[in-house]
């Protein structure tokens, strides 16, 4: 079976931290999102993947290529595909099909995030006679995502984003399916936001007779692409982490519950209450580390709390009275108290950046 990671979009929703990077970049606990999907993959037994990238630079195209090369360390062989623009998950997969062939074929939206894996799901459908495979959660609110209505163990109607859902299902970024997707495809019409869409391609396939089965995921789902949903699924990662100390902790500082301090990290006067992540060669000095924070590798923390909070590479947070938390820190930033007169806060706030100051 051949695998498909979706990576393009436009991320709008976690900007500003998309500016810069591709949102499937975003860590959750210091490891990119779209490489739990790269593993999740390769687990199952799908080594052979295509990436879809955005066309356009600016969109991250190629830090997604320096970051996952050619798949080899994660035990896969990847080819990335560029899609021109945004044009739909339909789009994206169909520009797939001569990467596909006739084989069955797995893709996985890089910005999803389930805790169960797809290893069995992908063996049943290996050697199942359904025509599709779809994953689904149930969400007590599911108009913004796609919905699924099941009848006798089969999806029998697909909705996307309606404003009155007629399931809690909603359908997971995660398709099994066949070669007969790219037929249902081919006569897609742009829907209403533009996009040629998966779940208009899926109910063609109703439309057409094949046979489309449930699976109901009973871990976690997270569809990663907005900022609360970050911290969410960088609370369950760590929620799983086992202590590991490889940095160094000076004689004044305490680490309590499961904490990686990775190589090269420093904790100096400062406590740390796992579950919690510090990255390579960060400095902690004078600071409380509360649980679910992920602090990235290289920053430089001192005389501050922070707690179920991203920092992200290279950032600096000194200093501040109050504490951070529920917090998502992009790459390179610096937050200082200063004593400076005159008083005041003093932001340089990229477009769509977001402050709470108590
Ligand atoms: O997350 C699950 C939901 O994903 C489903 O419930 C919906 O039915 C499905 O339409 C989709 O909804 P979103 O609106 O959340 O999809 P989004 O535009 O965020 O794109 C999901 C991923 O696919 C993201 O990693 C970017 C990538 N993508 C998206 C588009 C539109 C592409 O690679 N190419 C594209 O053209």
């Amino acid at each position: 079976m051949k695998g498909i990671v979706l990576a393009g979009g436009k991320g709008t929703r976690l900007r500003p931290l998309t500016y810069t990077g591709a949102k499937q970049l975003v860590p959750v606990a210091n490891k990119p999102v779209l490489f739990y999907a790269l593993e999740d993959l390769v687990e199952a037994g799908v080594r052979d993947i295509a990436i879809v990238v955005p066309g356009d630079f600016q969109m991250g195209r190629e830090q997604i290529i320096a970051a996952v090369g050619d798949g080899h360390r994660f035990g896969a062989r990847v080819t990335y595909i560029e899609q021109d623009a945004p044009r739909g998950l339909a789009h994206g997969v169909s520009i797939c099909r001569d990467f596909v062939g006739d084989e069955k074929f797995v893709v996985f939206l890089g910005d999803n995030f389930i805790r169960e894996g797809i290893a069995g799901q992908v063996q049943a459908f290996r050697d199942g006679a359904m025509n599709a495979v779809l994953l689904l959660y149930r969400v007590p609110q599911p108009q913004g995502l796609g919905i699924a209505v099941v009848q006798d163990g089969r999806v029998v109607e697909l909705q996307e984003k309606p404003a009155v859902p007629k399931s809690d299902l909603a359908i997971v970024g995660i398709y099994l399916l066949d070669r007969h997707f790219f037929q249902a495809a081919a006569g897609l019409q742009p829907s209403a936001r533009g996009e040629l869409e998966m779940t208009d391609a899926l109910s063609r396939l109703l439309e057409l007779g094949y046979d489309l089965r449930p699976h109901i995921v009973q871990g976690y789902w997270i569809d990663t692409g907005k900022h609360i949903d970050m911290l969410d699924a960088n609370r369950l990662i760590l929620d799983t982490i086992e202590t590991r100390i490889e940095g160094d902790v000076d004689e004044q500082s305490k680490v309590y519950g499961r904490v990686a301090l990775e190589p090269g990290a420093r904790l100096v006067c400062s406590v740390v209450r796992g579950p919690a992540i510090i990255g390579r060669d960060a400095v902690i000095m004078d600071t409380f580390i509360g649980p679910f924070t992920s602090i990235g590798d290289r920053c430089r923390i001192s005389g501050s709390e922070l707690e179920h909070s991203i920092v992200l590479e290279d950032s600096v947070v000194a200093d501040i009275g109050t504490r951070i938390e529920d917090s998502l820190i992009g790459r390179n930033v610096q937050l200082r108290r200063s004593e400076a007169k005159p008083r005041g806060h003093k932001l340089l706030l990229g477009d769509n950046s977001e402050v709470g100051l108590a």
